[in-house]
């Protein structure tokens, strides 16, 4: 089998990780294009990846197999006009990547009846780490399945759901979630700071210490609950920190941030948010 054409409808910051990713995977520069109206955008990627690139963006839909839709959400229906003659024709694997627009929309948008695969990424992408959740419509082969998981893999980690109103969930976790991660380190940053720490040294120790907790979770077969423990001796200082947190209802407050981000998602899709926990 050839390699199948990927081509990105908009070259932002989220065409730019994808395509770094797949470069670093061995994809090859020639299987790879993107457009845009931005001719100096377009000049990046064509200078430091030698992939191929058009502000018409039909012109490598023409002959591609897979087409990743990486525009805002809210130029979506416009871009997708401008597809459909060309993609009802050819009928590639259609991914979508846009925020709080569903599979029904994107297909509909481009004259219906084709695969699509929508997908929720995260900005860690940018450095490989990104955590990626997929949904496939019924028109998506199991080939076409793998060649969209093998697309954001090469940025990171898949997880596929099989009810697309779980993307909701997903945005609130892992879309959502590096802002969350961020917001943490800021917070642990200005504690340290007030101990008595500068904050450049501050700022790299919290990061570091962050990072380590999650690839030490990642690769211990320990659940985080369990590697916690082992963080904490009777009486120790982990133990004073825990039970503070504990006190002030760090978990209750965790979970109703994710949940007001969860319902967030439905609002935004005009869709209503079901109770927490009732599916
Ligand atoms: N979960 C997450 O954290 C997450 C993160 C990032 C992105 N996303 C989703 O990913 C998508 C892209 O986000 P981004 O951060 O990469 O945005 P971005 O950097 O603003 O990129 C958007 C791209 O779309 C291009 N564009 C605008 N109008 C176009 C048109 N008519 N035809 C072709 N291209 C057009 C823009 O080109 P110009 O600059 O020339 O206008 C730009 O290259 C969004 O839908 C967003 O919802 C999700």
């Amino acid at each position: 089998m050839t390699a199948p054409h990927i081509t990105f409808i908009g070259a932002g910051n989220m065409a730019s990780a994808i395509i770094k990713g797949l470069l670093a995977k061995g994809f090859a520069a020639d299987q790879i294009s993107a457009s845009c109206p931005e001719p100096a955008q377009l000049d990046t990627l064509s200078r430091e990846y030698g992939i191929g690139t058009s502000t018409d963006n039909t012109a490598f839909t023409a002959q591609a197999d897979i087409v990743i839709l990486a525009v805002k959400p809210q130029v979506m229906a416009p871009v997708c006009e401008g597809l459909v003659d060309t993609v009802q024709q050819r009928r590639p694997l259609i991914i979508s990547i846009a925020a709080g627009l569903s599979s029904g929309q994107i297909d509909q948008f481009l004259g219906g009846g084709l695969p699509v695969v929508r997908v929720m990424p995260n900005t860690p992408a940018q450095v490989g780490c990104g955590a990626t959740g997929m949904f496939a419509n019924a028109q998506v082969s199991p080939e076409q399945r793998s060649q969209a998981e093998a697309i954001f893999r090469a940025v990171g980690i898949v997880e596929w759901f099989e009810d697309e109103q779980q993307l909701h969930a997903v945005t609130a976790l892992s879309g959502s979630g590096p802002a969350y991660g961020f917001l943490f380190i800021e917070a642990l940053e200005d504690a340290a700071v007030s101990c008595g720490l500068n904050a450049d040294q501050a700022r790299r120790l919290a990061i570091q210490t962050l990072a380590g907790a999650a690839k030490l979770a990642a690769e211990s077969d320990l659940p985080p609950g369990e590697l916690k423990r082992r963080v904490m001796s009777p009486g120790g200082t982990t133990e004073q920190a825990i039970r503070t947190f504990e006190a002030g209802g760090f978990e209750a407050l965790v979970r109703k941030a994710v949940q007001a981000a969860w319902r967030r998602g439905f609002e935004l899709a005009g869709d209503v948010p079901p109770e927490p926990g009732a599916q």
